[in-house]
């Protein structure tokens, strides 16, 4: 089995560089990825991908179907065909189900394998084996399935099928997509109708691809419910989809070129579902100069064109509303914040603290050796921007193996007086093949090694 962690240790060294400029599309969109696979694969018929994330993360979840006898052809430039098997279809798999450093496979499989016939386990690399899935094992349990988990609900987890599974109205005491998701894809396969209610909105790719799939999926603001079908009477009908581009990836662009004077850089067919665009408020509330071009919707979610320019970025106190909506970004947010004028405030955003790795810590740390004035806060962090053409000095940071940690101080570098060596960089892999090359098309001076 490989994994990111079989791979050589790779170290990125960011340096100053003059101004980005150019034009790109960024990989497909992580989450929607792995939900491509996953309902692809309970969908009845042929499946067509476009702009798939050939990242190891969203891998790992084709690799996990394929091993439960769904084929499923070889991703090719973003072209992958899923033959589905229907919902009650999947096979029985012949060993664990290794997902590595992936939490979204994780926790959204565990609801899909919650309602099968077959006893299966979970398994993921040791930083996912770190993280919680008490969050997911909690409501599964309360549907009738059948877990065994290591200690506090952590990985692997052991799943026992062939239990009967029943509908919850469950009201999550997080906001978080993936708990939401595991509680709806479980659900689809347990009587009655399944809710979930959210303290505030979280990403909602899994309920637009189900409705895609022609699953009946009421909603209202901040509540989500599964039709009352049978689940025996239940059918996923096979629609291609096409992948927009990850905003979260392109988020390291929109911060660079926002930065990095004389920028002026266009983001083609980036995805822009109103529950992942908190990046773009909070910069534009900094005073980024982000323009939308091109308007369309693709395969049921709203995609466009980012044109970015380099802007007077100033410290604002981030709106509690929109950390759901930029969960992901806040290490480049925190990069941003660094180089604007003034004081940026974060709260409300514990869940930062349970990612690939405490982003609040190895955040604040880093950017600290770095010479910011960085405070970690139990939900938060507080970043006296320096307002420098050069904010950074030169430092050596480890990543913890955290892909978004490493491309961050990547994007820190441009702006370095020095040299920002960045070590355990390997997981930049998980959900941004190709990103130094990219960086450094764009204009960007980032030299790799490997150990
Ligand atoms: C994801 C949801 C988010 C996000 C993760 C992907 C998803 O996690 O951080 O990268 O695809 O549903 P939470 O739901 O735990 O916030």
């Amino acid at each position: 089995m490989t994994s990111a962690h079989d791979i050589a240790s790779l170290t990125f060294r960011s340096t100053a560089a003059e101004t980005l400029k150019g034009e790109a599309r960024v990989p497909g969109d992580k989450s929607i990825s792995h939900r491509s696979i996953m309902l692809g694969s309970l969908a009845e018929g042929m499946t067509e991908v476009t702009g798939f994330l050939q990242g190891e993360d969203s891998l790992n979840t084709l690799r996990c179907f394929r091993a439960m006898g769904v084929e499923i052809s070889e991703p090719v430039d973003g072209r992958v065909t899923i033959h589905g098997v229907g919902l009650h279809g999947l096979a029985a798999p012949k060993a664990p189900l290794y997902v590595g450093n992936s939490g979204t496979s994780m926790r959204l499989m565990a609801g899909i394998l919650a309602g099968q016939r077959f006893d299966s386990v979970l398994q993921g690399d040791a930083s996912l084996s770190k993280r919680p899935m008490k969050r997911v094992v909690d409501p599964l349990l309360q549907m009738g399935a059948r877990i065994e988990s290591g200690a506090e609900g952590r990985s692997p987890l052991k799943i026992h099928g062939g239990q009967a599974l029943r509908a919850i109205d469950y009201h999550m005491p997080m906001a978080s997509a993936q708990v939401k998701s595991c509680v709806l894809l479980a659900g689809l396969y347990a009587q009655g109708p399944t809710c979930v209610t959210e303290p505030a909105p979280t990403r909602d790719h899994t309920e637009r691809m189900l409705e895609g799939f022609g699953v009946a999926v009421g909603r209202t603001d901040s509540r989500v419910c599964l039709d009352q079908l049978d689940p025996a009477d239940r059918r996923l009908r096979a629609a291609p989809l096409e992948v927009p581009a990850d905003i979260s990836s392109a988020a390291f662009f929109l911060v660079a070129a926002s930065i990095l004077p004389g920028s002026n850089i266009l983001l083609t067919h980036v995805g822009l579902n109103p529950t992942r665009t908190g990046v773009i408020d909070i910069l534009l509330a900094m005073g980024a100069d982000i323009r939308i071009e091109n308007r369309r919707t693709v395969g049921g979610e709203p995609v466009a064109d980012l044109r970015v320019k380099n802007a007077d970025l100033t410290g604002i106190e981030i709106d509690e509303a929109l950390v759901p909506l930029a969960i992901d970004e806040f290490p480049v947010i925190f990069v941003a914040a660094a180089c604007a004028h003034g004081r940026t405030v974060l709260t409300g955003a514990e869940e930062l603290r349970v990612k690939e790795s405490d982003r609040i810590a190895v955040m604040a740390d880093g950017l600290s050796r770095l010479g910011i004035d960085a405070t970690p806060t139990e939900d938060g962090m507080v970043i006296e921007g320096r307002g420098e053409p050069k904010p950074f000095g030169s430092a050596t940071i480890n990543a913890q193996g955290d892909h978004r940690i490493a491309m961050a101080f990547a994007v820190a570098g441009l702006k370095a007086r020095g040299e920002v060596t960045v070590h355990d960089c390997q997981f930049v892999e998980t959900s941004f093949p190709g990103f130094a090359e990219l960086f450094n098309r764009l204009g960007g001076c980032l030299e790799l090694s490997r150990h």
